[in-house]
């Protein structure tokens, strides 16, 4: 289980999360509840502040992004979201979780929570499966899989935890169970409290469904937009990025002028849930706010195969009369025509042995040729070695935390305006 997925342990109210033996199962709100009445692009009604049967969503983040995906969520009208490791949890309907898989650039997944208990051992964790409102979201005639997680608990064994699970579905629910399938019904016991979560997403958000074609090291969708987002980046400044690569930080810029929605070109697995409604879906995706973008996004690579996969890929995205892809070296670059704005910048990594000292003069010439010819606009650049950071003679601020990214460190450095 991705480790990112296996924290939302943090959901559970304090009070809820070392319960005394003997206590009754907490009771926490849960998703298993028919949907409500909301309008036809599955806002709430005006007025409408809380409803009893909301119920715990999680947002699931890098360590490290869970700030700044709180910020995006606020901003997009979610109520009261709040950071916790490894993510954001608010509260809301299914209107709000097929809201956050589609609208949110930032999040990884989309967790709504089923049920709670506390269990301490696996004939009492047989027992209390049986007794979740598996019905209420799960289908008997779709497949699903379970994933358990155990941290600190008397219940340590994963797979027989799993194990158990299933069995209670397939045997209350009659639901077939498959490796492969669509539907994870992930659950994490910590410290003897058993949560059962739903993965709303699927594949993980930041498969876009754009980005058939990849360079070696593509920045996740994700990330980059969480990192746009740190620049200050709200679609109404050119953006530039010297070596695109795959073009990650060109399409995510460009979407974002053009407020399309991210997940608006691939299926979630909330749409196999027993609580989903098709209509009002679809009603949902209809509701389009995109606007004409104020800001054209522009990507450069060494490498000719990078700028034809750039292409390819703001192609599918939808956004190539707002992008332009160019094959040049960073000693060619110049800025395009107009006012200044942002560049974001994601050079080689360099984290294998004798590999950083060689890209030392790369760093060097990217920072040499953005301060001699990018006065007014800013930088964000994206590294794995401080040293490199360090080479570019940038006026970085003070860099945020390190995001874990692919089995590296990557930190994202910020300039004010460039003199
Ligand atoms: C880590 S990758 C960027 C990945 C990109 N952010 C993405 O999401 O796909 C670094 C890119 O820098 C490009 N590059 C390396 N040296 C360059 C140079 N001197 N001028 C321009 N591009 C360069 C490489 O071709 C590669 O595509």
């Amino acid at each position: 289980m991705p480790a990112v997925d296996g924290r939302h342990s943090a959901l559970v109210p304090v009070a809820e999360a070392r319960p005394a033996l003997d206590a009754p199962p907490p009771r926490v709100q849960t998703a298993g509840l028919a949907p409500r009445p909301h309008d036809t692009a599955g806002r709430r009604p005006a007025g409408e502040m809380t409803n009893p049967q909301d119920f715990e969503i999680f947002l699931a983040a890098a360590p490290g992004l869970e700030a700044l995906l709180a910020e995006e969520v606020r901003g997009k009208g979610f109520r009261q979201p709040k950071a916790v490791p490894g993510g954001v949890v608010l509260k809301g309907g299914w209107p709000e979780v097929w809201r956050a898989n589609l609208w949110l650039r930032g999040a990884g997944r989309v967790l709504a929570r089923l049920d709670a208990f506390h269990v301490t051992h696996l004939a009492q964790l047989d027992g209390r499966a049986r007794r979740v409102p598996w019905a209420s979201v799960l289908r008997p005639d779709v497949p699903f899989r379970v994933e358990v997680a155990c941290h600190k608990s008397r219940i340590y064994h994963s797979d027989a935890a799993a194990q158990r699970i299933e069995t209670a579905i397939r045997e209350t629910l009659h639901a077939p169970q498959s490796e492969t399938a669509d539907v994870l019904v992930r659950a994490r016991i910590d410290h003897d409290l058993c949560t059962i979560s739903i993965d709303t997403s699927g594949e993980a958000l930041h498969k876009r469904g754009y980005k058939q074609a990849v360079n070696a090291a593509p920045l996740r969708e994700t990330m980059a937009s969480l990192f746009l987002q740190a620049c200050g980046y709200t679609g109404q400044e050119t953006l530039l990025d010297p070596m695109c690569g795959s073009g990650t930080f060109v399409i995510e810029a460009a979407e974002i002028a053009a407020r399309l929605n991210p997940g608006r070109n691939r299926p979630f697995a909330f749409e196999q849930l027993a609580s989903f409604d098709a209509e009002a879906w679809q009603r949902m995706r209809q509701v389009q706010s995109s606007r004409p973008p104020a800001a054209r996004c522009h990507g450069y690579d060494r490498d000719a195969g990078a700028v034809e996969m750039s292409r390819a890929n703001a192609a599918r995205a939808g956004v190539s009369d707002s992008t332009e892809f160019h094959q040049a070296p960073i000693s060619a670059l110049a800025p395009p025509a107009g006012p200044p704005g942002l560049v974001m910048v994601n050079p080689p990594y360099g984290t294998r042995l004798g590999e950083r000292d060689k890209l030392v003069p790369l760093y060097q010439a990217l920072g040499q040729v953005l301060a001699s010819r990018f006065a007014g606009w800013r930088v964000g650049l994206v590294a794995a070695e401080p040293a490199l950071a360090r080479a570019t003679r940038l006026p970085f601020l003070p860099p945020g935390a390190p995001v874990p990214h692919g089995g590296l460190r990557v930190t994202l450095y910020r300039t004010g305006v460039l003199a």
